[in-house]
């Protein structure tokens, strides 16, 4: 058994090797010189140095696929259709696409390295996303390990997103991380306050983009950000809300539950919150000012760990827990999900089972 464990350690490290040395070998030894890519039938056409991969040569060119993995191919975010030039579709590309993807010759820009000319085509709104310049102006420990980041945006000065929607955050290369890397954050704040954003950011172990917020950013910084991305935000309709967040995952609902506030959407709403104890409980004061603005919201924190020292009489368990617990029936409910991908699954099974349709439950998996 132990020789099999280091065997299969053996060749996966090898392959690591190999795959990095390819990298390495292409880098050094490549030149496919100047390529021409043709955007959406020749709207656009850009002359770039071939050699890097679609998703940074487009970003470096102004324009912005949505990627939240950062372009490590493990998000399935970044598709466009690359019509001609693209080459076979790649081993690492074929999970994220179904078989009408494939046939449209859909692929993940990511992955696609620019070798040749090419001609692709991508979504008109994808022209509307853009890179900030910003300047931090607060950072505040919500609890041991989560951060709130506040950033003012300098050039262009004010952005327009939906209430639940994330930016990428540009981390710069520093001792450990060679190379600039970009990160998705939910926006926490009002979508009115368009001049400035508040990120939540919880400290991952060995993190390499947490790691730098954490322990380098300080205020007064300047960062880049781009966007916004993604369809996690508030439908329009008059179903009770089940609302489920996780330690950070609160971050986009905090939007969302500003939105209902400002806008005066009164539809009936539960918050669930799932940390472990009541030191990671955070933004209480704000959900009980925001529930004093939203008539129809009630909050229940849920605490999985406990400490003797917390007293605590509320809710225990898993947050999927209490949700079983607490939902009869969510037939007619719309669900708004996000944290933890293992929790967004354990809640997606229990909605459904307790009768809600799969295409009102919406999510965003923090992976
Ligand atoms: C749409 C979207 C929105 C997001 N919004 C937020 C947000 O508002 N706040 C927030 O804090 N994060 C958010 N994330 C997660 C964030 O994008 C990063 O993945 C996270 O901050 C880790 O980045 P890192 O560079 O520090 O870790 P990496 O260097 O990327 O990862 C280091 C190691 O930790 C593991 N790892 C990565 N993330 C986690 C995790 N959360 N828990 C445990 N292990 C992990 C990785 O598998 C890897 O082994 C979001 C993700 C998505 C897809
Ligand atoms: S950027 Fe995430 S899969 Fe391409």
């Amino acid at each position: 058994m132990v020789q099999l464990a280091l065997g299969l350690l053996a060749i996966s490290t090898l392959a690591a090797l190999l795959a990095l040395l390819l990298e390495a070998a292409h880098a050094v030894l490549a030149d496919y010189g100047e390529c021409r890519i043709s955007i959406n039938e020749g709207q656009k056409e850009l002359t770039v140095q071939g050699g890097g991969k679609l998703l940074g040569t487009l970003m470096d060119q102004g324009i912005f696929i949505p990627s939240a993995c950062g372009g490590r191919g493990s998000c399935g975010l970044c598709k466009v259709k690359v019509l001609e030039g693209g080459g076979p579709i790649l081993p690492t590309e074929t999970p994220y696409m179904d078989e009408k993807e494939i046939a449209e010759q859909v692929r993940l820009s990511c992955q696609v390295r620019v070798r040749n000319d090419l001609a692709i085509h991508i979504p008109e709104e994808f022209f509307l996303i853009k890179e900030y310049a910003a300047v931090v102006v607060g950072l505040r420990p919500l609890t041991p390990n989560i951060k709130e980041v506040h950033l003012k945006l300098v050039d262009p000065p004010e952005i327009t997103f939906k209430p639940g929607q994330f930016i990428q955050f540009q981390v710069p290369a520093y001792p450990g991380c060679p190379e600039p890397i970009y990160r998705a954050y939910s926006i926490a704040s009002p979508a009115g306050l368009k001049n400035e954003i508040k990120l939540v950011i919880t400290r991952v172990e060995r993190g390499l983009a947490t790691t730098y917020i954490h322990t380098m950013l300080k205020e007064g910084d300047p960062v880049r950000v781009n966007g916004p991305y993604g369809d996690f935000y508030l439908r329009h309709s008059e179903r009770e809300m089940v609302l489920i967040a996780t330690g950070s995952g609160l971050a986009p609902l905090m939007s969302i539950l500003h939105q209902m506030a400002d806008e005066k959407i009164n539809r009936r709403a539960t918050l669930y919150f799932g940390v472990r104890c009541k030191a990671d409980l955070f933004y209480q004061e704000e959900i009980q000012a925001l529930a004093e603005r939203i008539p129809g919201l009630s909050y229940i924190p849920v605490l999985s760990a406990p400490a003797p020292e917390d007293a605590w009489e509320g809710e225990t368990g898993y947050v999927t827990d209490a949700v079983a617990r607490q939902i009869e029936d969510a037939s007619n409910m719309e669900a708004y999900l996000c944290g933890n991908p293992l929790m967004i699954n354990a809640a997606v099974e229990i909605l459904v089972s307790k009768g809600l349709p799969e295409d009102r439950i919406f999510y965003d998996k923090f992976a």
